[in-house]
C-alpha cells in the first residue's frame, strides 16, 4: 500500500440480519479524492460508510485506513451520519455538540485549551460561530448539518465521510454547503453519499454507484453500465440535470 491510499477495501462482504447487503466491494480512495457515492435506497451506502468506520463487522474482506487497520486508524475519519437524533428538550449547546467530537482525543476529565480552540476554529469554518451558544434543538435543519460537519472536523481527520448531508435542506443552503465541501476537499479526502446527482457531478472528482455491489472506476465518468447496474439510480435526473461532460451520448439519454 502506498502512502497516498487513504481507504482501501478488498473483497468486502457484509450481511445484516442474515441478508447480504454488500458483496465483493473493492475500492481504493486516494488522498485528496472527492468521491461521490450514488445508489438506490437500501443499496448499502450507509452500511459501506459504517463498515469503513468499524461500526459494522464484515463477513469477510479487508479494510485499511491510511495503511493501518480500522481499529487503529478510524480516528483519522470524521463522520456526518445520515440520521443524527437530538432530543429537542435536552438543551445541549452548539459548542458542546462540536466539542463532543474531541472526546476521543481528550485526556482526563476536562477539555483542554486546544480542544476549545479547535471547536472555535471549526465553528468558524462552517460559519456557525455566532450560534455557538444556541441549543442544538433550536437550529434549522441546514444549520444543524453545519454543526455536525464542525463536530466531524474538530478532531482533525484526514478523511471526511458524509451520508446524505443535504437531504433535508433547501437549495440555497445546499449550494453553500457544497461550496464548503469544495473548500474542505482542497485539504482532505472526502467521501459523499448523496442522491443529489447534479451536485455530485458538479463537485466530486470521482463517482461510484452502489447497489449491493460497487461500480467504480476512479474517474468522473458516470457510465451507462453504472446507471444500469444501479438501475434505481434516478435516471431522469441524470438525463436532465447532469452536466454533459459526465455522460457519454447513448440511446435515450442526452449526452
Ligand atoms: N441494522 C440492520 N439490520 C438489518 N438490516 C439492516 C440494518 N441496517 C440496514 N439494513 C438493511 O441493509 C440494506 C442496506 O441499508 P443501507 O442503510 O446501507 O442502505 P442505503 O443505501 O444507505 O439506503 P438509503 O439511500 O435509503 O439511505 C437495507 O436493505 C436495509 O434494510
Ligand atoms: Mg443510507
Amino acid at each position: 500500500m502506498t502512502a497516498e491510499e487513504v481507504i482501501r477495501i478488498k473483497n468486502l462482504y457484509v450481511s445484516l440480519a442474515g441478508t447480504p447487503v454488500l458483496e465483493d466491494i473493492n475500492l481504493t480512495v486516494y488522498q485528496g479524492d472527492f468521491l461521490g457515492i450514488i445508489g438506490p435506497n437500501g443499496g448499502g451506502k450507509s452500511t459501506l460508510l459504517r463498515s469503513i468506520l468499524g461500526l459494522v463487522k464484515p463477513d469477510k474482506g479487508e479494510i485499511s485506513i491510511a495503511g493501518g487497520s480500522v481499529e487503529k486508524n478510524h480516528t483519522l475519519i470524521g463522520y456526518v451520519p445520515q440520521y443524527a437524533v437530538f432530543d429537542r428538550s435536552f438543551p445541549i449547546k452548539v459548542r458542546d455538540v462540536v466539542l463532543m467530537g474531541r472526546l476521543a482525543k481528550r485526556r482526563g476529565r476536562f477539555y483542554s485549551r486546544q480542544d476549545y480552540e479547535q471547536m472555535e476554529r471549526c465553528l468558524e469554518l462552517v460559519e456557525m460561530q455566532e450560534l455557538r451558544n444556541r441549543p442544538i434543538g433550536d437550529l434549522s435543519g441546514g444549520e444543524r448539518q453545519r454543526v455536525l460537519v464542525a463536530r466531524a472536523l474538530v478532531a482533525d481527520p484526514i478523511i471526511l465521510l458524509l451520508d446524505e448531508p443535504t437531504a433535508s435542506v433547501d437549495s440555497h443552503f445546499q449550494a453553500t454547503f457544497y461550496e464548503l465541501l469544495e473548500r474542505l476537499s482542497k485539504t482532505m479526502t472526502i467521501v459523499l453519499v448523496s442522491h443529489d446527482i447534479t451536485a455530485i457531478s458538479t463537485y466530486v472528482s470521482t463517482i461510484a454507484c452502489l447497489n449491493r455491489t460497487l461500480h467504480y472506476q476512479h474517474n468522473k465518468e458516470l457510465t451507462v453500465e453504472m446507471i444500469e447496474h444501479g438501475y434505481n439510480c434516478p435516471v431522469e435526473l441524470i438525463a436532465h440535470g447532469i452536466p454533459h461532460r459526465v455522460l457519454h451520448a447513448h440511446d435515450g439519454v442526452v449526452g
